[in-house]
């Protein structure tokens, strides 16, 4: 197994940069069923969740070859429905890849997905959406069944969720007649889903409000495209100077995709700035407590931030309450924050986080990839030496995070260690 040593105490200071983001590219990579002609996406973060999407891909009949950062997909000869369950098992993200895949052949069937360290992380809006523009799904034996010609509906989402808005927006490209959705997501890789829909062709529009509009059949085109910036990367590396009390500056970071990220880092205490090609956070001295943080859809603050911040936060001055309200498991890097002598209570989805003067170095375990992120934040500020084990889940995420994390001055070295 490879885990992190990290040698805490410096403060991390200089300039990185963003890549596309593992959100944007995961469901374009999907969308790339939809395109009967070479598509090309540049700025592709290298990550092992990326990598299995397109072995998905490779595994319905699509071409896909990675140079550098540069992928070219053409899936111009998919016609395989079948998703192969030893791959469609190793990432969540498969599910995305339902709607083109019915839309595009006709049928499609998948394995159940399944729960992950976060959550059960359940596809019923998936299916309802998908149904509600006239799929035929049966669920047996732990696979989908997915059958029809699809046509445009109406299709409203009983809650706001990423995956099932993408997944009803590619199968309404395609589909006879216009569909709707109401109480659609709203996060920045939505926009990019239509804008690169868009850019092949297609109608969509309103992304990034809570309704879709979108007009179906129309014939998509090949297209070279540039993925929206990370905004949780750019997010984990901001906190990462604040926590280590350093000054950070992300080029690329997109500010109107992490208002409510800055706003509790300015909240912290950090002063953060913004300009035309990025954000630059600076943090001088001890954090200040928050008095809350509501993980919810976009525009709030971004669950996939929520363990990042308690790291800073279990430094700070005073008391936060830390509130995750998307999914059901998301406070597993806790314990492992404890172990380093944080002081946090936790009640189901509620942390209190009472900010301690200092942390000290540990072993620890990552439990899950944000989580993970999240005890590397919290070794770099630590007293002395630690170790973070099971890091390949941080590396579903983040291309390399030692080697970003040493040019900001930081201590880290991957290591093998046994099991
Ligand atoms: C996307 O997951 C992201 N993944 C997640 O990032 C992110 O945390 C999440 O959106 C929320 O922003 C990708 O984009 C690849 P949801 P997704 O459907 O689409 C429930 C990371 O670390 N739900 O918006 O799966 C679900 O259980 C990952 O990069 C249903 O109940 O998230 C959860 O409680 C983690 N039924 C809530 O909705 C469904 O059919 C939000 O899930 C679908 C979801």
């Amino acid at each position: 197994m490879e885990a992190y040593t990290i040698q805490g105490g410096n403060p991390l200071r200089g300039e990185v940069s963003t890549m596309g983001a593992k959100n944007a590219v995961l469901p374009l990579l999907a969308a790339c069923v939809l395109v009967r002609q070479p598509v090309h996406l540049s700025g592709c973060p290298d990550l092992s969740d990326v990598r299995n999407m397109l072995r998905l891909l490779e595994s319905l009949g699509c071409s896909t070859r990675r140079q550098g950062t540069e992928l070219y997909i053409d899936a111009s000869d998919a016609q395989e429905h079948v998703m192969p369950e030893n791959i469609s098992k190793l990432m969540r993200s498969s599910i995305f890849m339902l709607g083109p895949v019915l839309a595009r052949l006709g049928r499609a069937d998948f394995t159940y997905p399944g729960g992950c360290e976060i959550g059960l992380r359940p596809i019923d809006l998936h299916l309802q959406g998908l149904r509600a523009l006239g799929a035929h799904i049966e669920e047996a034996h732990g696979h989908i069944l997915c059958s029809g010609k699809l046509t445009g509906g109406s299709v409203h989402l009983d809650y706001p969720s990423v995956g099932a808005t993408e997944n009803v927006m590619m199968a309404a490209v395609y589909a006879q007649g216009d569909t709707v959705i109401h109480n659609a997501a709203r996060e920045p890789e939505i926009v990019d889903l239509s804008n690169f829909l868009n850019a092949c062709g297609g109608f969509v529009h309103g992304a990034g409000s809570g309704t879709i509009r979108i007009r179906g059949g129309a014939e998509l085109h090949g297209v070279e495209y540039a993925p929206v910036p990370d905004r949780i990367t750019a997010g984990t590396l901001l906190l990462a100077g604040a926590a280590t009390q350093g000054d950070v500056f992300v080029r690329g970071a997109r500010p109107q995709d992490m208002q409510a990220v800055l706003a509790k880092l300015h909240e912290a205490g950090c002063d953060v700035r913004v300009y035309e090609d990025g954000v630059r956070a600076q943090m001088r001295g001890r954090p200040r407590a928050v008095r809350r943080v509501e993980t919810a859809p976009f525009p709030g603050f971004p669950t996939d931030m929520q363990a990042q911040m308690m790291s800073l936060l279990a430094l700070s001055r005073g008391t936060s309450v830390v509130a995750e309200n998307v999914f059901e498991n998301r406070m597993q890097h806790v314990a492992e924050l404890m172990r380093m002598g944080a002081d946090i209570q936790v009640s189901g989805r509620i942390a209190v986080v009472r900010g301690v003067e200092q942390l000290t170095g540990a072993r620890v375990t990552t439990r899950d990839l944000r989580g993970g992120a999240a005890l590397c934040i919290a070794a770099l500020a630590a007293q002395g030496e630690s170790v973070v084990e099971n890091i390949a889940l941080i590396d579903r995420g983040h291309e390399r995070l030692e080697e970003t994390l040493r040019a900001l001055g930081a201590n880290i070295t991957r290591i093998q260690i046994d099991e």
